[in-house]
């Protein structure tokens, strides 16, 4: 038997969620100009609440102008934002699931050519999406301004009534660039050793903190590895152990391939989610996704040590996949799916389209 099906009451803040299921976060490039949220990128969301999943990740949504990561990406950092929220929020919780808005800042992956910008990041990098193929290095008052951001785009993700937050600190987005060792080659306070480059997560953590009421749920994403960018397993370790200190409410684990095993310690080969629940005390629930579609999936991650299963793609072609994994013998449909299929589970032609940038995803 799967603890897949059973409720879940985070201790913190009193939620209750249905069951262990979450929507990953899944950008679609539904929203309108100026980040304002659209019609369809509501429908989706709304009818992966209605068909059953726990929790329901919006996209990953920027906090400044400049954080602004592909075309069609909702915005949070601005109060005439709220609107398109409220109406999100109120539809995840009215269809019974906890709405969590995932919050970012893409850094030097933020395109001039679509924020006018020279894009940001902690250290003078190497970077495609600049015009001079450069970013720039964050000063202290940049810094600042940066924490400030996250902390306004959680107040209006709390005033329009999400129930909690999830900060993007995976995939090489701006906090990702805080952390790696080769992307954060600072030598003041915000750089050094994983202690130090953790810095600019934990005072956003803080700043948000202060600020939201207590019952208002923070979690955090991080990707444990990300060689190429200076993040390694044991770095990620010592950045749960912090994390872990500061109090919040779930740890995501976002590891693409959840039944690889860590390429750091081959003497020692543990999948990446055993890493974190074998060796630190006092863990948050832990959200693990990657790479899970059927029930044998879920069990494994679950015997890993997850408290919940989150799933993007087998979420996107299965809006009802959170209520039939319950059931026995269910053995959902995997990739390529067709036009029509996708239609049918609330995609608009827009997301269908972005979809076929993801190989092997949309039958020609
Ligand atoms: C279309 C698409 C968009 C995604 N956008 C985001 C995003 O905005 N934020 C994020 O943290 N991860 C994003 N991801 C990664 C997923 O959340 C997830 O970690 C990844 O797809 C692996 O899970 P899966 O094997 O269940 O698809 C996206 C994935 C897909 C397929």
């Amino acid at each position: 038997m799967s603890i897949v099906g059973e409720a879940f009451i985070f201790e913190r803040t009193g939620h209750y969620v249905r069951n262990r299921t979450v929507l990953a976060a899944m950008t679609n490039k539904q929203s309108l100009q100026n980040g304002i949220l659209s019609d369809d990128e509501i429908k989706w969301l709304t009818r992966r609440a209605r068909d059953g999943f726990g929790i329901i990740t919006t996209a990953a949504t920027h906090v400044s102008r400049d954080g602004q990561g592909w075309e069609g990406e909702f915005g949070i950092f601005d109060d005439f934002h709220i609107p398109g929220l409220s109406d999100l929020a109120n539809n995840i919780k009215q269809n019974g699931a906890i709405s969590i808005a995932q919050i970012f800042h893409a850094g030097m992956r933020a395109p001039q050519k679509l924020t006018g910008l020279q894009p940001i990041s902690a250290s003078k990098n190497r970077c495609d999406e600049s015009y001079n193929k450069y970013s720039r290095e964050a000063s202290e008052k940049d810094i600042i301004r940066l924490i400030n951001d996250f902390k306004n785009a959680a107040l209006r993700c709390f005033e329009a009534g999400f129930d909690g937050i999830e900060i993007h600190g995976a995939h090489g987005y701006l906090i990702s660039q805080f952390l790696g060792s080769e992307t954060n080659r600072r030598s003041d306070k915000w750089g050094g050793k994983i202690k130090n480059r953790s810095k600019f997560l934990i005072e956003i953590i803080r700043s948000i903190k202060l600020n939201v009421p207590k019952d208002f749920i923070i979690g955090i994403r991080i990707s444990p590895e990300i060689h190429k960018i200076g993040i390694d397993l044991h770095d990620s370790i010592t950045l749960s152990k912090i994390l872990c200190d500061e109090g919040i409410d779930f740890l995501h684990l976002s590891c693409w391939d959840s039944f690889s095993r860590s390429k750091c310690e081959p003497e020692d080969p543990r999948f990446l989610t055993e890493w974190f629940t074998s060796t630190i005390d006092n863990l948050p629930p832990i959200i693990c996704t990657g790479g899970i579609w059927d029930i044998h999936d879920v069990q494994s991650v679950f015997a890993q040590g997850a408290d919940f299963v989150g799933v993007a793609r087998a979420g996107i072609a299965h809006p009802d996949w959170a209520s039939k994994i319950t059931e026995e013998g269910y053995k959902p449909q995997k990739p390529p799916f067709s036009t029509s299929h996708l239609r049918k589970a609330d995609l608009s032609q827009i997301f269908i389209d972005y979809m076929k940038s993801w190989k092997g995803f949309v039958k020609d």
